[in-house]
């Protein structure tokens, strides 16, 4: 597609982000906007899924996290928990062998204990058979929020200073982040949310510190590569100063 590759040939390659995130947001509508049933929508979501894993896969991004589904989002009516659940385990298990190819290895950060048990194991046997590619990570975000990763956290140090291997003087912010489910990834330097919600939703509050936050109102059944490779662009525009001056950013570039 010619128009594709011109978006695509703007990207500055040796300033890409390491690690991107992404809410993908706005399924439920698209699909109502069309008179469909919210898991149409769910369901077209997967092939943006496929679009985006692939387009970061060429690209050359190291740390894909998406979010799939949320600790809230277990309180939507059940009928729609039980199909995202299914189409989660069936989508994953038909993406196995693409995964392999493409040299991706699955991640998954978020309460594993509370998916239903085919879908448990259908994660867990996508990650060993996937656990010895070196290309991108997908981290796929399921049963997750930050304040249940933060608190969940607090409690593994302190049974770590209860039982005496920490001690308390030491505890410092590596220590919070090798207790977090995203100990081994670097904090995503890009975050996405689609359909054009300005929150972030319980979703990676501590490592979204610095992220830069760029938002579409593209609904995600329609989010495809140029959006993916536009907000790159946009992101390789911002000015990341980390509390420092534009001064002292620019000095440094020299
Ligand atoms: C995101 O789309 C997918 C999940 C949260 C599982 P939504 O289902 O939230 O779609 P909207 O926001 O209702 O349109
Ligand atoms: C956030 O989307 C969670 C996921 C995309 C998985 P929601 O649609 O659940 O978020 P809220 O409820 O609009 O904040
Ligand atoms: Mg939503």
């Amino acid at each position: 597609m010619v128009q594709e590759s011109t978006i695509f040939t703007k990207i500055d390659k040796e300033r890409l982000p390491a690690h991107i995130a992404i809410i993908m947001d706005g399924n439920g509508r698209w699909a109502q906007e069309k008179g469909e049933d919210r898991l149409f929508g769910h369901f077209h979501g997967v092939e943006s899924v496929r679009d985006i894993v692939e387009a970061s896969a060429e690209i050359g991004i190291q740390y894909l996290t998406l979010y799939a589904f949320s600790t809230e989002n277990w309180d939507r009516p059940q009928q729609e928990v039980d199909g995202l659940m299914i189409l989660l385990a069936d989508t994953i298990n038909k993406e196995v062998p693409i995964l392999n190819k493409n040299n991706i290895r699955l991640r998954m950060i978020g309460d594993m204990q509370m998916l239903p048990e085919f879908a448990r194991n259908g994660m867990q046997e996508a990650m060993d058979k996937t656990s010895q590619n070196t290309g991108l990570n997908l981290i796929m975000a399921l049963s997750y929020s930050s304040r249940w990763e933060l608190v969940n956290a607090v409690k593994n140090i302190g049974l770590a200073v209860q039982a005496g291997t920490i001690n308390p003087q030491d505890i410092d912010a590596q220590t919070l982040q090798n207790h977090l489910n995203t100990s081994e990834f670097p904090d995503p330097e890009l975050m996405i949310r689609t359909s054009g919600e300005h929150r972030i939703s319980n979703f990676l509050l501590y490592q979204l510190a610095y992220a830069e936050l760029y938002f579409t109102n593209t609904r995600w059944p329609e989010f495809r590569k140029n959006n993916l490779y536009e907000a790159i662009i946009d992101y390789q525009s911002r000015e990341r100063r980390f509390g420092k001056t534009s001064k002292q950013i620019q000095a440094n570039n020299q």
